[in-house]
């Protein structure tokens, strides 16, 4: 079966067991390429995710002007072009469906020299991009989206930019992320002050690439005008993929997996947190570190699980998690409750009501809210669902119909592969009832 198969069928396979190794991150694989493309030399990066997403990301950068070598699969050889090395592509760059590579690439294009164009399949098209050019035309960029603030971006380069002190509305990392890059090449500091902590990467591998930047959970800063020196990237396992299993394993009765060299930075593992409060049977093994970040073998159990309020200091740690928490939900004792988490509204799709939509669709009740919902859980029956072609979505409902007592019909999957290729045979693989 291929990733590209329009729907699966999904249905209450075996106990799922084995030993599985997930894919690389996306956020660390999106940066890897971008800080080896601006940095002086060559750098090699392993383990990076060959999805569709970051490699819309590696091909702009070539299409920038940067030779990218891929010797294997998930690797890549970038020989880096220095800060001032880009040169102007042809045509629009495609960011595909991935927001993460718009938002940082607006702020590193916004400090060229030369024009830029960022566009981005339908689901990006319709995502809000002002929280990203707003600070950046306070820093002095020029960029034009559509009226409602939507992609295209149209980015006019040439401009000087000046550091500012941005203290960002919403927790996002694409954010901080965009406003740094800008400020390698805005006079003075850039600082960014966050209302909760959220994922790190970027400033962890600007340090690794020898820049000065200070940084401590919630706030980041560094000054412009410095150069990076190329070094290697190990980018671990991707949790936000890990989660399926996590969840899978958790609520179909006689599992028991082992993911692999899982990667486990604290910004990224709410939903570890957010399982365990429920009663999760989850246990880290062989810890160690990969490339700077901490990883560890999760191995996994069926575990019968409760449901609990999820405690909003927990939801940026756990902002991809959701669908995944929602279907561990239907599958507890009792109800759960999310808030705070108006965010999912503006993801990939808008998946509070992509999740209660479908989770109803298979007979439970959900009561949605404009920044959360409260998921009981109950019997899952059978039905067809619309991913609204989001990854997240069409994932959580293979995982859902293992608990499902009828056939689950999962519509526009094709991109799975945005994050996560060959999830479906992996999926297989352990027991999954699942076919294309
Ligand atoms: C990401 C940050 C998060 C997350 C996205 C990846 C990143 O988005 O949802 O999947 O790599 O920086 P926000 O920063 O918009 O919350």
């Amino acid at each position: 079966m291929s990733q590209q198969s329009q729907h699966w069928v999904a249905t209450a396979g075996q106990p799922l067991r084995g030993t599985l190794e997930i894919p690389g991150d996306k956020s660390v694989s999106h940066r890897s390429v971008m800080l080896a493309a601006l940095a002086d030399g060559v750098s090699t990066i392993d383990g990076f995710l060959e999805g569709e997403d970051t490699r819309a990301t590696a091909a702009i950068f070539s299409r920038l002007g940067v030779r990218i070598e891929t010797p294997s699969p998930s690797r890549r050889i970038v020989h880096g072009v220095g800060v001032d090395g880009l040169k102007p592509a042809d045509g629009s760059l495609d960011c595909g469906n991935a927001g993460t590579g718009m938002r940082l690439l607006a702020g590193l294009l916004a400090a060229q020299p030369f024009d830029s164009v960022l566009v981005g399949d339908e689901s990006l098209s319709r995502r809000p991009m002002r929280r990203v050019t707003g600070p950046l035309v306070q820093m002095g960029a020029r960029i034009d989206t559509q009226d409602d603030g939507t992609p295209p971006l149209r980015i006019n380069g040439g401009q000087a930019l000046t550091g500012i002190d941005y203290t960002l509305p919403v927790a996002s990392a694409q954010v901080k992320s965009a406003l740094l890059l800008a400020g390698l090449y805005a006079s003075g500091e850039t600082s960014v002050t966050e209302p909760h902590p959220t994922r790190d990467y970027t400033e962890r591998m600007l340090s690794a690439f020898g820049v000065e930047i200070e940084f401590a959970p919630g706030y980041a800063k560094l000054r412009g005008g410095q150069r990076l020196r190329a070094t290697d990237i190990a980018v671990p396992a991707d949790f936000s993929s890990a989660a399926f299993f996590l969840v899978a394993a958790s609520i179909v009765p006689g599992s028991e997996l082992r993911l692999r060299a899982v990667g486990l930075n604290p910004r990224r593992t709410g939903l570890l947190r957010a399982l365990r409060l429920m009663g999760a049977d989850i246990s880290e093994e062989n810890p160690s570190t990969h490339g700077g970040e901490p990883v560890a073998d999760l191995v996994v159990r069926y575990a019968p699980l409760r449901g609990i309020e999820v405690p909003e200091v927990l939801v940026p740690d756990m902002i991809d998690e959701f669908p995944a928490l929602f279907v561990a939900a239907a599958c507890a004792e009792g109800p759960t409750v999310v808030r705070g988490a108006a965010e999912l509204r503006v993801k990939e799709s808008d998946r509070l009501a992509a999740m209660a939509v479908g989770l109803r669709t298979l007979g439970l009740r959900i009561d949605e809210t404009p920044d959360g919902a409260t998921i009981h859980p109950g019997p899952l029956g059978a039905g067809t669902i619309e991913s609204h072609g989001d990854h997240r979505i069409a994932m959580a409902f293979a995982v859902a119909a293992q608990r499902a007592a009828g056939e689950v019909r999962v519509d526009d999957v094709a991109n799975v592969a945005t994050s996560f290729p060959g999830f479906d045979r992996l999926a297989q693989d352990c027991g999954f009832g699942l076919r294309g």
